[in-house]
């Protein structure tokens, strides 16, 4: 299996571009967070100091760095935007950190992936604002500190749990974990985008769409994409229903958006384990795909609508799961034609 990850990147930066909210009348979902930090933000600029460090955490494509935009606009501020893997010296930081300016947002995305010794010296930078790196090596090495502007730090992360807890307990403005939407939400942003697009679409196409988006804005924004192709490409005015369909169909993402990968996913699960359950190396081995990507892309959304757990054996598909693909389950003698019609998502 080719990881579905790596095909996504150019087109998500183009779409983000172009749909993306800037403001927070225009950012649909997360209702709590965006309240919490509204408050962060007005506060803080009565006091005329920038806000404290943030992290976000959760699945992909929820809207972490849209977040992290939206932040440094009302905050009128200049963002930064770096990431772990892109961090790999001590240089490194001390270049983007030395060259920020007062009241500068800096993004890390993929914040689980710092590595340990640049995660020592972001300690005292997110305290104190003090740089401290040692120059040189052996007896003439020399210890220097250096006073960094107020900045405040936005780290966003898929993996809460790989963070240090002296990193996290650094983020005092709030640790918010971004939640699955729910379909309205989606529709309602799948509404938004296609009027930006310029691209006009039945209610009951949006709720499509939506229902097949993996509770994700970021997905509900691809397919909507794909769907204008098809319309366009078979000169349809409107992305009706039935267009809704069939590109779907063609991307083969069934009805609550698993796709091909996902499926696949679960059938080894169910036909090589016996439903597991199995360690998720053991599950990496056998779908040739990263353990990080299972855990990343695959299972988030595998878990929410109740197909798979995670238990301290390993993974295991659940009732649900066999019945979706219509297998039948030995374990607990399933009907899957009866019980699919029962589970209702
Ligand atoms: N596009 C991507 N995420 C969005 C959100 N939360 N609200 C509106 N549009 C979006």
């Amino acid at each position: 299996m080719s990881s579905p990850k790596n095909n996504t990147v150019k087109e998500d930066v183009i779409l983000d571009q172009t749909l993306r909210p800037q403001k927070w009348e225009e950012y649909i979902g997360q209702e709590l967070i965006k309240k919490n930090l509204k408050i962060s933000i007005a506060a803080a600029q009565e006091r005329n100091e920038p806000i404290d460090h943030v992290l976000f955490y959760g699945p992909a494509g929820l809207g972490k760095t849209t977040l992290a935009h939206i932040i440094a606009k009302e905050l009128n501020a200049q963002m930064k935007v770096t990431s772990g893997p892109a961090i790999e010296r001590v240089g490194d930081l001390a270049s983007i950190l030395t060259n920020l300016s007062p009241g500068d947002v800096l993004f890390v995305d993929e914040a689980h992936r710092l590595n340990k010794m640049i995660e020592e010296i972001l300690y005292p930078a997110m305290e104190s604002r003090s740089l401290d790196i040692i120059i040189g090596k052996g007896p003439s090495a020399r210890s220097i500190q250096l006073e960094l502007p107020p900045f405040t730090l936005i780290a966003a992360t898929t993996r809460i749990a790989l963070l240090s807890s002296p990193l996290r307990s650094r983020f005092a403005g709030g640790i918010f974990r971004l939640d699955f939407y729910s379909q309205e939400e989606i529709k309602k942003i799948i509404l938004r985008s296609a009027k930006i697009l310029g691209a006009e679409i039945k209610e009951d196409a949006a709720n499509e769409i939506a229902q097949r988006s993996r509770f994700t804005p970021r997905i509900a924004n691809n397919l909507l994409k794909r769907c204008r192709d098809y319309a366009q490409l078979y000169n349809k005015s409107v992305i009706d229903v039935q267009i809704t369909k069939k590109t779907l169909e063609l991307l083969e993402i069934d009805e609550i958006g698993l796709v091909s990968h996902d499926r696949q996913l679960l059938e080894i699960l169910i036909d090589k384990f016996g439903g597991g359950p199995a360690g998720l190396q053991t599950l990496a081995a056998a779908t040739t795909e990263e353990a990080e990507t299972i855990e990343d892309v695959y299972e988030p959304y595998l878990i929410r609508v109740g197909f798979m757990e995670r238990t301290p054996r390993g993974r295991v598909a659940t009732r649900h799961a066999y019945n979706h693909l219509k297998k039948f389950d030995a374990r607990k003698k399933n009907n899957p034609e009866e019980d699919a019609q029962k589970h209702l998502l």
